[in-house]
């Protein structure tokens, strides 16, 4: 049942969940957001990973008033503008100028993964390789929720329903080298190109060194383009400004958004190594791809502001410090709390594994765990439902109190649970 008060319809939310105040954020400053019935909350989410700099950032508010005022709408659609090459300059800067030579912006995560296997099919194409459209994604990856990112999103939700087309995809195993190996001495010859988050969000799973020289070792074999999906580890989240600089080899493609604009914009961003730019301007071939609202003024203002505040701030250092505490911290929750039985992930980008409330040892089932992130609002901090858990993503700039009040939040919010379910079993008699 709706309330009936609102037209609002909000994304993945049951419709029995829409209009409740307690789920609509009405303002955020720092790392707190506060909601319609009131309440202010510990943002343990960077807002959907996100705010990495905290919400609130004069500097990046003030870049996009700026561009608005002076220069309101401006696109890369069959023009320019000066803003787009500013901020498609500073990222190749960013991501190293050495590898990256060109940036083609999107509006969001899942556009932008679109655009990336059009290009890579192109790319193929264009080389004489037109049967290669296959692209390779691994089992309970997220790579957003339209129809090309939900076709290489690798968890089901639903994408049979939608009649999403996923003849042209494959799914293999994370971290499981030989399922891949054994795909491309089949395929290999039909692969454009593999997307892997290097974390992936689900679960949040780093990929492993071995995994990622294997992947390293079939792209030099078979010809397809690597392509890392940053949407969600970009911008500082493990440690670096990208993960994918830490792979011994550099991806050919790499997909920005979320921290790209500290969250304030809708934009993305695809990162072309030089093999792929220089495809296209051999041949002279247009890339049919376009969207009205990639590139404006306020999004690359947002961009350049955040990468100058991300500077300024120190903000990749700041993330591992944060790391750092959040690791010993999250070890102890898991020594000391009967119901934590692991950690996984990287730098600000982790999960939290809890055990079912009974005591049976069993992993948390999966539809208890909104019961569980409830219990951590009412506790309150904001934390992401996670597998058999929560996940955790701070923002990089968190102080040491509101990483202490954060666990304080989690602890307080997991015995609130335990004691709900141990008052459902009594009632069961
Ligand atoms: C790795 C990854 N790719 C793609 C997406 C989709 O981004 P958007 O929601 O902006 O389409 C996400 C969103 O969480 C993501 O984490």
């Amino acid at each position: 049942m709706t309330s009936g008060r609102h037209a609002l319809w909000p994304s993945l939310l049951a419709p029995d969940q829409h209009g409740r105040d307690d789920l609509c954020a009405v303002s955020a400053e720092g790392v707190r957001v506060r909601f319609a019935d009131g309440r202010e909350l510990l943002c343990g989410t960077s807002g959907l990973w996100n705010t990495n700099l905290g919400y609130g950032n004069q500097t990046i508010a003030d870049a996009a008033a700026e561009a608005l005022r002076t220069a309101s709408y401006l696109s890369v659609f069959r023009y320019e503008n000066e803003y787009a090459r500013r901020a498609a300059d500073a990222l190749v800067e960013l991501a190293g100028a050495d590898h990256y030579v060109r940036v083609l912006f999107s509006t969001s995560g899942g556009a932008a993964n679109d655009l990336a296997i059009k290009l890579a099919r192109q790319y193929q194409a264009l080389r004489g390789m037109g049967g290669r459209k296959v692209v390779v994604g691994l089992r309970g990856s997220y790579h957003g929720l339209t129809f090309g990112g939900f076709a290489l999103t690798g968890e089901d939700l639903g994408q049979q329903v939608y009649g999403v087309d996923q003849r042209l995809v494959r799914h293999v195993t994370p971290n499981e080298p030989g399922e891949l190996a054994t795909l491309m001495a089949r395929q290999g010859a039909q692969v454009a190109a593999v997307v892997v988050e290097p974390v992936l969000g689900s679960g949040a799973v780093p990929l492993s060194e071995e995994y990622i020289a294997e992947l390293l070792r079939l792209r030099e074999e078979h010809g397809f383009l690597l392509v890392a999906d940053e949407v969600a580890t970009g911008f500082g989240r493990t440690g670096d400004f990208f993960a994918s600089q830490r792979w011994p080899a550099r991806p050919d493609l790499l997909i920005t958004s979320k921290g790209l604009t500290n969250g304030t914009s809708a934009a993305a961003a695809v990162l072309a190594a030089q093999l792929v730019a220089d495809v296209f301007d051999d041949t002279g071939v247009v890339l049919s791809h376009g969207e009205t609202q990639a590139g404006t003024p306020v999004t690359c203002a947002t961009i350049l502001a955040t990468i100058s505040e991300m500077h300024r701030l120190d903000a990749v250092a700041l993330g591992r410090r944060l790391a750092g505490r959040l690791e010993e911290e999250l070890g102890t929750l898991v020594a000391e709390h009967p119901l934590v039985n692991g950690t996984t992930g990287v730098g600000c980008f982790r999960s939290v594994r809890v055990t079912a409330a009974d005591r049976s040892g069993a992993p948390l089932p999966q539809p208890e765990v909104p019961s569980l992130v409830s219990a951590v609002r009412e506790a309150g901090a904001l934390v992401h439902p996670g597998l058999h858990g929560i996940q955790l993503f701070p923002a990089l700039t968190y102080t040491d109190t509101e990483l202490d009040e954060l666990l304080a939040c989690i602890r307080a919010g997991l015995g609130l649970y335990a004691d709900r379910v141990a008052a459902r079993a009594e009632a069961r008699g």
